[in-house]
């Protein structure tokens, strides 16, 4: 029976707004387990001017997210016997670099072997890519991913609900995850075409 239990991996691609916004979204309906990479927390200063003291801050005393550290690699979440009854690992935004070392099957960090454990426990793995344009590299180590059973969801935001604003484009890949995994939203408006001609 799987439990309203997730992780969110943020790594070192642009899109660390997606991440934050997800773990956000999913601490209110369970628990979740919340891991970034160095790369993540650098990418994350870069673009949001957020340190990592100041992350760790915001949330620690938040009883539904625990921030777990990418260089634990004794973590529960390494384990098969723990992670298995997850509703979900995401990874996002996910580099072509931490793409690479899960479709290879190596682990330099934490990120890579919670993602190993989810594929061969068959958990639920969403990979929100975030490159472009890809080469061959990037586009046989998403294949692999997908015939081993994970899902690649590049952060693709769209135009046919009308977004104005950043956070309006940022919710709709957001609810698209939210949607993968089975969790009601309403964080974007759903295309309801009435075929009119
Ligand atoms: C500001 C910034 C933006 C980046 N954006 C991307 C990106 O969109 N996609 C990507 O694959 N790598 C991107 N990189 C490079 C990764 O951070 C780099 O490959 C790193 O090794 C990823 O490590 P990680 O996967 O362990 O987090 C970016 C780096 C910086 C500094």
């Amino acid at each position: 029976m799987k439990e309203n239990k997730f992780v969110v991996c943020i790594t070192g691609a642009s899109g660390v707004i997606y991440g934050i916004r997800l773990m956000e979204e999913l601490s209110k309906v369970g628990k979740v387990y919340v891991v970034v990479s160095k790369n993540g927390y650098i990418v994350m200063e870069k673009e949001h001017k957020i340190k990592k003291t100041d992350f760790l801050k915001k949330y620690f005393n938040n009883p539904n997210i625990e921030i777990v550290s990418d260089r634990n690699i004794a973590s529960k979440l390494a384990s098969g016997s723990f992670l298995t009854n997850f509703k979900g690992v995401i990874i996002a935004p996910c580099s072509m670099s931490t793409l690479g070392a899960i479709a290879n099957g190596v682990n330099y960090n934490l990120i890579h072997r919670i993602s190993e454990v989810a594929l061969k426990e068959r958990v639920k793995l969403i990979l929100l890519v975030r490159e472009m344009p890809y080469s061959l590299i990037h586009i046989e180590n998403m294949r692999k991913i997908t015939l081993s059973g994970g899902i690649i969801a590049p952060a693709s935001p769209s135009f046919y609900h009308y977004p104005t604003t950043v956070e309006d484009m940022v919710n709709f890949v957001v609810g698209k995850i939210l949607d993968l995994i089975g969790i009601e939203n309403n964080l974007y408006r759903r295309w309801n075409n009435r075929d009119e001609n």
